[in-house]
């Protein structure tokens, strides 16, 4: 079963230990987490269990979030992949594409290039119809991501927990 995928310059692969350290480091920016969640920055602790969950994702449904790796250096660049975004029922059931990457990989099309090995290994590889997006309003990076990966606009709605405004992008094979 496929779990590693290499683009050009990335490698997205299963969780390992000593990803706890610079993930910690990437949810510890306020700037990335601006817009995650409830805007939060996560500490140490809170990563680990949050990796241990996107590990049990891939052990039950044999997709999850991948870590990414920068290939020219070896190191964590953040992570992009599959979750059920179970915080959204009026949505479910669905599989949501998503993507986090610390501030010196942002600007240079490296999420883009993980997210379209990521849509791809969910359509093609894992056989899925539907995927789904979920951004905060505000969110323009995630929101452009979403348009060059042919995601389009569904429907505005809140974050249930935090009455945040969200916007659901929708991808689906057609049949021929
Ligand atoms: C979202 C994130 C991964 C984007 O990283 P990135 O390196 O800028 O991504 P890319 O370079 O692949 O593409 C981003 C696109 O958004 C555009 N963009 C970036 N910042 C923008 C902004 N503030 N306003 C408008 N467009 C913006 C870029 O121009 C690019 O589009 P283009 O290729 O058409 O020029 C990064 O900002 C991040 O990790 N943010 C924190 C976590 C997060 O918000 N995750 C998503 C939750 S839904």
């Amino acid at each position: 079963m496929v779990t590693t995928l290499r683009t050009p310059r990335l490698t997205l692969r299963r969780w390992r230990e000593d990803d706890v350290a610079p993930m910690a480091a990437i949810n510890a920016d306020p700037e990335v987490m601006r817009w995650v969640g409830d805007g939060s920055v996560h500490d140490r602790a809170r990563t680990e269990a949050g990796i241990a969950a996107w590990e049990r994702e891939w052990e039950e449904r044999g997709v999850g979030p991948f870590a990414v790796e920068d290939r020219g250096s070896g190191r964590l660049a953040g992570m992009a992949g599959l979750s059920v975004p179970a915080f959204l029922p009026e949505i479910l059931p669905a599989v949501e594409i998503g993507w986090r990457f610390g501030r010196p990989y942002w600007g240079r099309g490296l999420a883009t290039e993980a997210a379209r090995a990521v849509l791809d290994f969910a359509l093609r590889d894992r056989g899925l119809a539907r995927v789904v997006g979920v951004h905060a309003v505000g969110n323009a990076a995630s929101a452009a991501i979403m348009r060059k990966l042919g995601m389009r606009p569904e429907r505005e709605t809140t974050h249930p927990a935090y009455g945040l405004p969200l916007c659901v992008h929708v991808i689906e094979t057609r049949c021929s």
